[in-house]
């Protein structure tokens, strides 16, 4: 009997509570032992539900607790997240967590404990909901360079740009909807401006790659200042409006964003709508793969975890994670990233945007008037910003996806 103790009764906490309950057969073959919970953590009374019974508030009992191999850490945000963590880790607990925060602002220093003390810290779940993507990487894609990933990585967000998109959906009306399904985070606008996923793109990367990327370096725009009139604009480009996460690597050099973008049909990313995340991953022998699936939501990301508890479960007393180069890739500047864009600018100022930015493309929607609308070359963003500041009625602008 391995036990494990559940920290954050929230949706992937009761989520992974409940996967163990109801998948324990199968999870009892994978694991080669019964895998039971021994103790819930949450400052919350939960009166007739079935985790009643094992309900603590404190942590020591589970600290202390030799019998508790695994732990797994679903309470969100840094503190006490953090330092429950590294005490499980320093006493050869194995942690799983869906924690990105953590993972990518503590990531490197808990799995270097985790190894010092022969257990496991995995995060699996922590980018893209359930996809099982970190794990292909570091087993299917063992043997390849990855040098870009490229993903939608955040559920409550592709959610509100499909409503939007294809019900005319009102921004608020359909983050409400998120919130209410269990989608958004805690704080919205860690989904909304893009944090979380920029959180995501830097864990995702540092996994391709081997080495670190600080996510605190990722350039990162949001959807809050996309409208229905970009919604009509990009139905008549033939493209759909996604938040993507990308990086691209080159030697100890990693170009990395987070931004709105123009994704055009045909692209396999076009068609991830809703809830769903995908994220595709270029390895130097293997070419394209992409991986989809649900990016968010209490079950898909329990999944993830219980995967991660399954894993540790089997690997008891022994630090499985691959070995990295140790190194940090060095972030370069926005300005020097490369991109095409779509541009709205006022009636007059048509003339004007054409001289500026030289070859452009015009869009035209019918009903659309008082405004013009058009696609650029590729250029830098510094060229670009450069280029839009000589213009004085900017009505927005997103980048297209290349
Ligand atoms: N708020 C996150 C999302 C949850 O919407 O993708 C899953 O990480």
């Amino acid at each position: 009997m391995i036990k494990t103790a559940i920290l954050g009764y929230g949706t992937v906490g009761s989520g992974v509570a409940e996967v163990l309950r109801k998948n324990r057969e199968v999870i009892r073959r994978h694991a080669g032992d019964e895998v039971q919970t021994a103790y819930v953590l949450d400052l919350r009374e939960f009166p007739g539900d079935p985790v009643e019974e094992i309900l603590v508030h404190e942590y020591e009992p589970i600290l202390n607790d030799p019998d508790v191999r695994i732990v797994v850490e679903t309470m969100g945000g840094l503190h006490p997240a953090y330092e429950f963590t590294k005490q499980a880790l320093q006493a050869g607990k194995s942690v799983c967590t869906s924690n990105k925060e953590l993972v990518a602002e503590h990531g490197v220093e808990l799995m270097k404990i985790a190894e010092e003390h022969q257990a496991n810290y995995m995060f699996e779940a922590s980018c893209g909901g359930g996809i099982p993507v970190i794990r292909a990487m570091q087993t299917g894609l063992a043997a390849d360079e990855i040098d870009a990933v490229t993903g939608i990585l955040n559920g409550t967000t592709n959610y509100i740009l499909t409503r939007m998109e294809q019900d005319g959906c009102d921004f608020g009306e359909a983050l409400a909807e998120a919130q209410r399904i269990g989608y958004a985070e805690r704080n919205p606008e860690a989904d909304i401006e893009g944090y979380d996923a920029k959180r995501k793109i830097a864990i995702l990367s540092s996994v391709a790659y081997g080495s670190h990327v600080d996510y605190t370096k990722v350039f990162t725009e949001g959807i809050s200042r996309i409208t229905t009139t970009d919604m009509q604009y990009a139905a008549a480009l033939s493209a759909r409006i996604k938040l993507l996460g990308r990086s691209v690597r080159r030697g100890n050099d990693v170009s990395v964003m987070v931004a709105p973008m123009l994704v055009f049909r045909g692209n396999p990313l076009y068609d991830v709508n809703g809830v769903m995340n995908a994220i595709f991953v270029h390895g130097n022998m293997l070419g394209d793969a992409m991986f989809y699936g649900s990016g968010a939501g209490s079950l898909p990301t329990a999944s993830a975890v219980s995967a991660d508890i399954v894993d540790c479960a089997k690997n008891l007393g022994k630090n499985t994670a691959l070995p990295g180069t140790g190194e940090t890739l060095n972030v370069c500047p926005a300005d020097e990233a490369e991109n095409a864009f779509f541009v709205r600018v006022g009636a007059d100022e048509a003339v004007k945007a054409e001289a500026c930015f030289g070859k452009i493309r015009s869009v035209t929607v019918p009903g659309i008037e008082g405004e013009a609308a058009f696609t650029t070359e590729v250029m830098t963003e510094a060229a670009f910003r450069e280029k839009l500041q000589e213009i004085s009625d900017v009505k927005g602008y997103i980048r297209i996806c290349r």
